[in-house]
C-alpha cells in the first residue's frame, strides 16, 4: 500500500523540520540522547542496527549516531529526507555507518532492503500515514528477536480528537487561517503554562526559553505548528496499541501516557525471542 492523500491535503513536515534546524544546538542533541538513553533503558546503542522511520529534523538519527549505533533514517516527505541528509552530512560525512533515504513505510517492497533491525525508532509517526493500521502491521515485522520497537501514537480522547481533525484539515487546506490556527491553538494549549509564568516568573513566556529541556530537545513554536497541522491524524487507546503490538509477539516494556490528555502516549515493546 502506498500513501494515497492528495499531496496538497497534507501537511508539510519537511518546511516545519527545516526551521527547526536553524535552533538545533548541542543542548537540543544532548536531550535527545538523553531521551533515546532512558526510554529504551541503555547507555549506548554500539553495534545495534537502529531504524528511524518518519526521521523528520532527523535528531533522534544523529542520536542514534552518536550512541554509537548504525543507522538507517527515511521519511516520505523530501523537505524532511533533505534535513536528515544535512545533519549526515555535517556529523557524519561519508560514513556508512548512517544511511538517508526517502520512502514510506506503508510500502513494503521498499522497506523489504532493511530487513529486521535491532531497534525500530518511529516517534509520532505513524498516526501520520493516513494507514495507522497497515503502518502497524509493516512495522511489526521488522524487529530481530530481543530488539525494541519505540513509537508513540497519538492519544484518543474521542469527541476532542475529532475536533482537532477538523482543525488540522482546515490548517492544512487555508493558507489564510494558519497564522489564527497556530496563535489561538498556541494559547489554549500552553493555557496553563501561561498562566503559570506571568504568576510565578511575571513571564508568560518563560517556558518557552526551557521548552526543550525534558522534552526531547523539541521547540515550541515548531512543536505547536506541528500538532496543528499535523495531518493526516489518527488516534488510539493505549490498549489499542498494546492488544495490536501483543498479538505480534511483542511484550510492552516502558509506556508513558500523556494521562488521558493531548498528546502522544510512548511504547517501547520487545520481541519476544523464539530461541533461547
Ligand atoms: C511529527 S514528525 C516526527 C519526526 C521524528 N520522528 C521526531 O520524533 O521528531 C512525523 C514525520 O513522519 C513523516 N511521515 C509521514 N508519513 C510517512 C510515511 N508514510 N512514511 C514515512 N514517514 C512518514 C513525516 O514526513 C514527518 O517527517
Amino acid at each position: 500500500m502506498t500513501t494515497t492523500l492528495d499531496p496538497k491535503e497534507r501537511f508539510q513536515f519537511g518546511k516545519n523540520w527545516s526551521r527547526f534546524l536553524e535552533h538545533l544546538n548541542d543542548d537540543r542533541i544532548l536531550e535527545a540522547e538523553k531521551s533515546l538513553k532512558e526510554k529504551l533503558s541503555c547507555e549506548n546503542l554500539n553495534g545495534k542496527t537502529f531504524l528511524d522511520i518518519g526521521s523528520g529534523s532527523g535528531l533522534f538519527s544523529l542520536a542514534a549516531y552518536r550512541l554509537g549505533a548504525k543507522v538507517f533514517s527515511f521519511d516520505y516527505d523530501q523537505d524532511s529526507v533533505n534535513c536528515t541528509k544535512y545533519l549526515q552530512e555535517k556529523y557524519a560525512k561519508n560514513d556508512p555507518r548512517w544511511n538517508v533515504e526517502q520512502g514510506s513505510v506503508l510500502n513494503k517492497d521498499f522497506l523489504k532492503k532493511f530487513g529486521k533491525v535491532d531497534i525500530l525508532y518511529s516517534w509520532g509517526v505513524l498516526h501520520h500515514t493516513g494507514h495507522m493500521y497497515q503502518a502497524f502491521e509493516n512495522v511489526a515485522d521488522m524487529v530481530n528477536d530481543g530488539g525494541s520497537l519505540f513509537v508513540s501514537i497519538y492519544n484518543d480522547q474521542g469527541i476532542p480528537s475529532k475536533i482537532w481533525t477538523i482543525i488540522k484539515k482546515s490548517y492544512t487546506k487555508s493558507k489564510i487561517l494558519r497564522p489564527f490556527i497556530s496563535f489561538f491553538c498556541g494559547l489554549w494549549l500552553w493555557k496553563y503554562r501561561i498562566g503559570w509564568g506571568l504568576v510565578r516568573h511575571g513571564n508568560p513566556l518563560k517556558f518557552i526559553t526551557e521548552y526543550g529541556k525534558n522534552n526531547r530537545g523539541m521547540s515550541a513554536s515548531h512543536d505547536v505548528v506541528d500538532w496543528v497541522g499535523g495531518y493526516p491524524f489518527e488516534v488510539a487507546k493505549p490498549e489499542e496499541v498494546f492488544d495490536f503490538f501483543k498479538t505480534k509477539g511483542f511484550d510492552l516494556q516502558l509506556l508513558k501516557t500523556c494521562a488521558g490528555g493531548i498528546g502522544c502516549n510512548e511504547y517501547v515493546f520487545k520481541m519476544r525471542q523464539t530461541k533461547p
